[in-house]
């Protein structure tokens, strides 16, 4: 049925039901309609005619040029707070890490693995070499108050912790699933000025590039320690590094390491590893193929990150889909031609995000080829399908 490529390794949560359902799914498909993917790279890609749909499966999709799908008409899925659980450990992890010298501990404790019977006094003697602050009674800042976000505010006053959050683009759904002890922050200065801990969870994008610079970083506290689960490019690593080396931060704990970052001091850094869990994985390839799968079979939009969500239950025999600009007259021009084919339309729906729409038409005879050739025609008119 479908043609499915899938261009990282996907669990099999998401391509078994796939394949259940008759696409052709794997790494070798030609010509795909969909593509299921994790982190590979689709800036330089080349989107065949025969695209619809690319879904990723996990939350952040600077990977892949929304923007430049969308004008092709190319609807791009995330899987929103399906790995959420893994990362929101990781963090908490990481805040612990940021504050207690845990990995040095366990280095200097096998350097002295051949001491024999020593053991036992050394350890009393050199412990405190590794002693670091509690959580308890400090304030904490997320910065992103998503999925992961909203989870780690709320175990982190669950560890005793005065936790401030920002997010001026916060859901209704993430609203309810903060809890209210949470403080909010008007401005991001205020996380920065009052916080001991501050854990970075913004999507990736223009507006959060290098959202954590010099400027930034000289407003916080001295000592503050920062764990980023977001993205390298959301903080600059040229400006830690100078915060790092006066000490002016005193931990970056990131699951983003690079060459520079690397270099300095009083740095933690995984290898992307906070989603990297086998439930995590699984529950994020089976939401990108659901996702996937319905909007192949039946045009329904549900977590696109570039297009509107449009979902309808099917009605009569025949659904047309159409993308398009947000522009005056285009549902009157559309319906102009349903209405000379003298056919009724059972249901519909039209949602607009920015510069374009989408509108489902539930219709109560079959549309011909014809048809769909003269809308896809139309100024304004980014893709065309019939279902
Ligand atoms: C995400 O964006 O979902 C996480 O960073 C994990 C991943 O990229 O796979």
């Amino acid at each position: 049925m479908f043609r499915i490529k899938t261009m990282n390794a996907i669990s099999p949560a998401g391509t078994g039901p796939l394949e259940k359902k008759g696409c052709l799914v794997g790494p070798d498909v030609e010509a795909p309609q969909g593509l299921l993917l994790r982190s590979a790279d689709l800036h330089r890609y080349d989107f065949g005619p025969e695209l619809l749909a690319i879904a990723r499966a996990g939350a952040g999709y600077n990977n892949i040029p929304v923007e430049k799908c969308a004008e092709q008409g190319i609807v791009v899925f995330n899987s929103p707070g399906a790995n959420a659980e893994a990362v929101k450990e990781q963090e908490i992890c990481s805040l612990i890490m940021a504050s207690r010298d845990i990995l040095g501990s366990i280095d200097w404790v096998r350097s002295i693995a051949t001491e024999g019977d020593r053991i036992p006094a050394l350890v009393e003697k050199g412990k405190s070499a590794f002693s670091g602050p509690e959580l308890m009674g400090k304030t904490l800042g997320v910065l992103g108050l998503g999925a992961v976000g909203a989870l780690v505010a709320n175990i982190a006053l669950e560890l005793g912790m005065v936790v401030y959050g920002y997010d001026p683009f916060m859901s209704v759904d993430a609203a309810w699933r903060l809890s209210r002890e949470v403080i909010r922050a008007e401005t991001v200065d205020e996380i920065y000025e009052n916080c001991d801990y501050i854990s970075i969870n913004v999507p990736y994008n223009e507006q959060t590039h290098h959202m954590l610079d010099g400027e930034a970083l000289a407003k916080m506290k001295k000592g503050v320690r920062i764990v980023n689960e977001s993205r390298a490019e959301v903080v600059d690593d040229e400006a830690m590094t100078r915060a790092l080396d006066c000490g002016w931060v005193a931990k970056y704990v990131t699951d983003f390491p690079n060459k520079v970052i690397l270099r300095a001091p009083n740095v933690i850094a995984m290898p992307h590893l906070g989603a990297c869990t086998p439930e995590s994985e699984d529950r994020c390839a089976l939401m990108a193929a659901n996702e996937l799968y319905d909007y192949l079979l039946n045009g329904n939009i549900k977590n696109s990150v570039n297009l509107p969500d449009v979902s309808l239950s099917r009605m009569g025999v025949c659904r047309l889909c159409v993308i398009h600009r947000n522009v005056p007259r285009m549902i009157t021009r559309i319906l102009d031609f349903i209405s000379a084919l003298d056919i009724n339309v059972e249901h519909m729906i039209n949602k607009p995000r920015g510069g374009y729409a989408c509108t489902i038409v539930d219709l109560g005879a079959e549309i011909g080829e014809d048809t769909a050739e003269s809308i896809r025609a139309m100024s304004d008119v980014l893709r065309v399908r019939v279902l």
